[in-house]
């Protein structure tokens, strides 16, 4: 899999691929994520990407121009599956969209800034927009992160232990049960008798249990 990642802070997101299971992934070949710098493909000499919005108003408006000229600069060179933009705008990522998303082969995820994108990128050129919350970000860079983590990990190889992506919470509309680790006791606080009891039938009942009562006290929502 292939992400490309368009951005005016490319700093701002080298970290989040430079550790744990996103650098394992890279490392193994298993994806690659590209973070293109969006002022190379401005033709301003001051590189600018932004303009005042026309009729007035605060705020910067991210321009069509760099944004198209990368993107198009992108195209020329493959076909992509979806150019997704972030924004509090968007459809809300869930497990299922990233489950979808992990089975791509090329995307590129546009950050959003300022006051937004002038419309004719998100008529012309964006295919998926995408909020990761009700709540306003300063940009888009964290939401790329949020997004991109979300799909690697699910990309067969990239976790050592096959089934643990898929005993997430989500994956089966159920949030994940309690886990311990050792001590069984620590100054009198107990872990659960049945996970010290080796008998596997019963650990596995116990934990769908655990997931049922914590999705019902906490999400009742994924239940329906
Ligand atoms: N940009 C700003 N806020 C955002 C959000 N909640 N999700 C995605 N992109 C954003």
């Amino acid at each position: 899999m292939r992400i490309d990642i368009i951005t005016v802070l490319p700093e701002l997101l080298r970290s989040p691929f430079d550790h744990s299971i996103l650098k394992r992934a890279i490392d193994k070949g298993l994806v690659e994520v590209n973070l293109i710098n969006l002022r190379d493909y401005s033709t301003h000499k001051q590189k600018s990407v932004d303009d005042y919005a026309f009729g007035g108003g605060a705020g910067m408006v991210m321009s069509i121009e760099p944004i198209a000229n990368c993107i198009n600069a992108l195209k020329a060179e493959r076909t992509y599956d979806e150019v997704i933009y972030t924004s509090p705008d968007g459809e809300l990522l869930n497990q299922k969209m990233s489950n979808r998303l992990s089975t791509l082969k090329n995307i590129i995820i546009l950050c959003g800034h300022y006051k937004g994108v002038d419309q004719r990128v998100r008529d012309h050129f964006i295919t998926k927009e995408i909020s990761i919350g009700d709540y306003v970000l300063s940009g888009g860079e964290l939401a790329a992160a949020v997004i991109s983590d979300s799909i690697i990990r699910l990309i067969p190889g990239a976790i050592s232990d096959e089934t643990s992506a898929l005993t997430d919470s989500f994956q089966d509309n159920l949030l994940a049960p309690p886990v311990y680790t050792r001590p069984a006791d620590y100054n009198g606080m107990k872990v659960p008798d049945v996970l010290l009891s080796g008998h596997a039938a019963n650990i596995e009942a116990w934990r769908h249990e655990e997931s049922l009562k914590r999705t019902k006290e906490r999400r009742p929502d994924l239940l329906k």
